[in-house]
């Protein structure tokens, strides 16, 4: 039986927009997406039984069609026209769940990647771009990551300059928000400020950290109440000398982007007294498909 084990990486919003609610329920967005090398790791197995079947270190993952993941693997080869092939699937989880760092996502796009390659590469990069389309909106995405400006639902990608190299502090909070929940409050009250995302991509490809960092903004955070304790976490990471900080996703985690590993470890130090979930990770490119 082939196998084989694939990274799927978290994914960051650096700049978040929503632009408005659209006819078919979905919003349309603009963003500035990151993928980092902190990730959950897949074992994706070929069976010729027909079983279908995740299992996970964390009990509470889904190991039926509820499973992104699984999904993916029906939905490929579904779109590969093969029978009689199965797919059991082992996700060990590092990626924080609702936290806003696409960890279901990346899953799902890292199943595409792995049967692509274990089946002799059948589909281009634009074809199981469009297979994730239909896993959600972050899936597209998660296939190839790096940086990249998301546009539409999230699936319009144009690539921008890679972030620069630095180190990034990841602090998630025990509360989390459902995601329609945040839209439909973001509906309700829209977010007056808006992100300069022109002004981050030419920042990014002038290769400069500290004006990236200076233009990281999620309209989401308005849409908190209370966002206390997202302020608490940008405020400690800000102290230990972050260049900026802001919540990914709909949350509930919070970054920072620091210069160098000792202001980054200090930080994590800090943020080590109130919360449990902290990580240092840094920025990937995007991968070769
Ligand atoms: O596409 P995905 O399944 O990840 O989306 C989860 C939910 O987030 C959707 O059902 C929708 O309520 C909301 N969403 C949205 N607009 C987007 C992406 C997600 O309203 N662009």
């Amino acid at each position: 039986m082939k196998s084989e084990i694939e990274k799927a990486y978290g994914k960051l919003n650096l700049a978040l927009e929503v632009l408005g609610r659209r006819d078919d329920g979905y919003h349309d967005m603009r963003m500035i997406m990151q993928s980092v090398e902190f990730s959950d790791e897949l074992t994706v197995t070929l069976n010729r039984e027909d079983r279908w079947y995740a299992a996970s270190n964390l009990r509470y993952i889904p190991s039926d069609d509820r499973n992104i993941a699984l999904k993916a693997a029906r939905l490929f080869f579904e779109e590969l026209g093969e029978k009689n092939v199965g797919v059991d699937i082992f996700i060990k989880k590092n990626i924080p769940v609702c936290a806003g760092m696409g960890g279901g996502s990346s899953d799902g796009a890292a199943v595409l990647r792995a049967l692509n390659r274990m089946t002799g590469k059948p589909f281009d990069a634009e074809k199981l771009r469009s297979i994730a389309e239909d896993l959600g909106s972050d899936v597209p995405f998660c296939v190839r990551g790096g940086t990249v400006l998301a546009q539409g639902r999230g699936e319009l990608l144009v690539p921008t300059a890679p972030l620069p190299d630095c180190f990034i502090v990841i602090c998630k909070p025990k509360f989390s928000v459902s995601t329609p929940k945040l839209f439909s409050r973001l509906d309700e009250s829209p977010c007056r400020l808006r992100p300069d995302i022109d002004g981050m991509i030419n920042a990014l490809e002038a290769g400069s950290l500290r004006d990236v960092a200076q233009r990281m903004f999620n309209v989401f955070e308005s849409a908190l109440s209370p966002a206390k304790e997202i302020e608490k976490i940008k405020s400690a990471m800000l102290d230990k000398g972050a260049l900026g900080s802001v919540m990914t996703g709909t949350g509930s985690a919070v970054f920072g982007l620091f210069e160098t590993d000792s202001q980054a470890l200090d930080a994590v130090k800090a943020l080590l007294g109130s919360y449990t979930d902290v990580l240092v990770t840094r920025p990937v490119k995007a991968l070769e498909i």
